[in-house]
């Protein structure tokens, strides 16, 4: 049997690219940085399948550039905003994700930068290095603390509620916003959270934690309007993806006190231009989208896609589909 042709838009980790290697001729790309549009374009003709990831648009064009044949469409995220779903779901393409597997790993991420924010803990690496500890200070450094602190949540799905099992054990008030979950909800009232409006979640809490999807109700929520509602000592911590929040706002808001600090996985645009005038302020951390980035969970992420991408070569139902409308 001729063995279905995929194209794979990074090397992932071998656990799923051995799976990916055996049941198809993989094409995949190598290089560090991902293929440039037109290298997309050229490489998914007349593939069966496509292994993307975040960072490759998955449009009609590319679509159409793949051809008729194209089976599914699986994606090395669980977020799938780079991925024309609703195109996809017309042309009766199956896309796949990888939910579950980062919960934890990224809830611990969000937990971590919130806590550098709090602690200032990177400036005060920073001001080790650069040989300035003279000597123990009574105000070096001062920062807010974290336990008994209020902290609000946007979006309670799964790394949400991750992240408001680990407030548990700082003995954090816990608030959260998500249209999507009834008041009463049972995790909820497990870990001690209480449903409250955007505005009162903004005006209450200490620390934002961001976890909504991206779409367009979501683009740029966090804008200046929300963050003159927030205290002037509040640290926003986004895990979610860069766009939640608009950038020129958020430098606005950090310069001039509107808020305390920031605290950033993900930015707009990835990654950030070295002229960034965010990189200029000393109240925020940034590190480079790394939620996700433990060896177990992109080794488990790995083999979800290639499970995904070879069950749809299979005609099978994939196990994680974002449009389960293309089975009708
Ligand atoms: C995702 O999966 O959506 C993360 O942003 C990367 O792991």
């Amino acid at each position: 049997m001729t063995k279905p042709r995929v194209f794979v838009t990074r090397a992932i980790p071998e656990r799923g690219l051995a799976l990916v290697r055996d049941f198809c001729v993989a094409d995949v790309w190598t290089d560090e940085l991902p293929p440039p549009r037109e290298m997309v374009l050229e490489r998914v003709k007349g593939v069966d399948g496509i292994l993307a990831l975040l960072t490759d648009a998955m449009d009609s064009t590319v679509m159409d550039a793949a051809g008729s044949q194209l089976q599914v469409i699986s994606n090395y995220a669980v977020g799938f905003d780079n991925v024309d779903v609703t195109e996809a779901t017309r042309r009766g393409i199956p896309v796949g994700n990888t939910p579950g597997v980062l919960t934890d790993t990224t809830a611990d991420l969000a937990f971590a930068l919130l806590m550098a924010a709090a602690r200032r803990v990177v400036e005060g690496d920073k001001f080790t290095r650069a040989g300035r500890w003279k000597t123990w200070s009574p105000t070096l450094l001062l920062g807010q603390d974290v336990f008994g602190a209020t902290l609000g949540l946007i979006g309670f799905g799964r790394i949400g509620r991750a992240v408001a099992r680990r407030a548990r054990g700082f003995d954090m008030r816990v608030l959260y916003c998500d249209p999507f979950v009834a008041a009463a909800d049972p995790c909820a009232a497990e870990v001690g959270a209480q449903a409250v409006d955007l505005d009162t979640l903004l005006r209450e809490s200490d620390f934002v934690s961001l976890h909504t999807p991206l779409n367009a109700e979501t683009h740029h929520l966090i804008g200046s309007d929300a963050m003159v509602k927030m205290k002037p000592t509040a640290v926003l911590v986004n895990t979610s993806r860069g766009p939640v929040v608009d950038p020129d706002a958020l430098y606005t808001a950090l310069k001039e006190g509107q808020i305390g600090y920031a605290a950033l996985d993900v930015t707009e645009p990835e990654p950030l231009p070295p002229d960034s005038p965010l990189l200029t302020l000393e109240n925020i951390v940034i590190v480079p989208h790394i939620a996700s980035a433990s060896v177990a969970t992109r080794g488990r992420m790995a083999q979800m896609a290639a499970e995904n991408l070879i069950a749809g070569l299979k005609g099978e139902r994939l196990p994680h589909c974002v449009n389960p409308e293309v089975y009708g």
